[in-house]
């Protein structure tokens, strides 16, 4: 049994992603490591659409189906031009929504907040054979091995679309500075010249910054720690269908225990873009290691 539950959910109750809708200037909640969760706010999907909630629309061979911006490339699918025609619309009409919402919670990011992938997930999360690497049922903050971010941010904008009252289940967990100090101890420098090496022989699509080691160090010893898994600080979260939730998910200790359906818009953000940098996970390793991490 954890010992201590985490409360970093925090509702607002718009019920329009339009410009009119109550919430804007919410970047501190962000940045302080909250979850901004809208209960009230379904991407709603036209009756042609619905067809697309179903696990044989994705290809096999990707776990979701994906738009690459800025070209809007169609990743992970199976189907007739036509039908793909129509999925990417609606994942198109969900990249540009939920790049309107953000805008209007985080002002503060107009002309600097850049759109990456969309996503959608038409699989279970439940039952997926993966290495514990790769295991997203436990605790972690994204990093990834092939994509250095050195220091940018990623923001996340998740919406359930499940249409049988499923919902996403998640866990959060502890503070990313509470989470730094628990294994940084434990993290040692990267070998020198491991990032120019794994650039060179395309291991990395760039040279992984310590900052990249670092995050990914947490990444992986936290998934591998199952007495943490178990015991830290922690919380279950539904996520009801119609419920819009967004989160940095390089910051926020989350893991996905359960649903089916969801869409899901990342942004890149620079740190010295954000309304407070020090809440960052770059400043805040480079403020408890004492150096630049580069
Ligand atoms: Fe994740």
């Amino acid at each position: 049994m954890p010992a201590e539950t985490v409360d970093i959910v925090r509702e607002f109750p718009d019920t329009t992603w339009a410009d009119d809708g109550s919430t804007r200037a919410v970047e501190a909640v962000l940045e302080d490591g909250q979850v901004l969760s809208f209960p009230q706010l379904p991407f709603v999907l036209s009756e042609a659409e619905r067809r697309f909630l179903d696990e044989r629309w994705a290809d096999g061979r990707a776990k979701n189906i994906s738009l690459r911006w800025p070209g809007g490339e169609l990743r992970g699918a199976a189907g007739d031009a036509s039908d793909l025609a129509a999925l990417k619309a609606m994942i198109t009409r969900y990249a540009e929504t939920s790049e309107a919402f953000a805008l209007r919670l985080f002002p503060h990011y107009r002309g600097t907040l850049r759109r990456g992938n969309t996503s959608f997930r038409p699989a279970q999360v439940a039952g997926r054979e993966t290495s514990w690497r790769k295991d997203d049922t436990r605790l972690h903050i994204d990093a990834f091995p092939s994509n250095p971010m050195h220091g940018t941010r990623l923001l996340r904008v998740f919406c359930n679309v499940n249409p049988n009252g499923q919902p996403r289940e998640w866990r959060v967990g502890e503070p990313f500075p509470a989470h730094a100090r628990r294994y940084l101890a434990s993290i040692t420098r990267p070998l020198p010249g491991s990032a120019r090496l794994m650039h060179a022989m395309g291991i990395t699509k760039r040279r992984r910054t310590e900052y990249d080691h670092v995050m990914l160090q947490l990444h992986d010893q936290a998934k591998a720690d199952l007495d943490f898994q178990r015991d830290a600080p922690q919380a279950l979260v539904n996520f009801a269908p119609g419920t819009t939730w967004v989160v940095y998910s390089d910051q926020v200790l989350h893991a996905a225990m359960g649903g089916q359906h969801m869409l899901e818009q990342t942004f890149y953000l620079d740190v010295e873009h954000l309304q407070r940098p020090e809440t960052s996970p770059l400043r805040t390793l480079e403020r408890l290691l004492n150096r630049p991490l580069r």
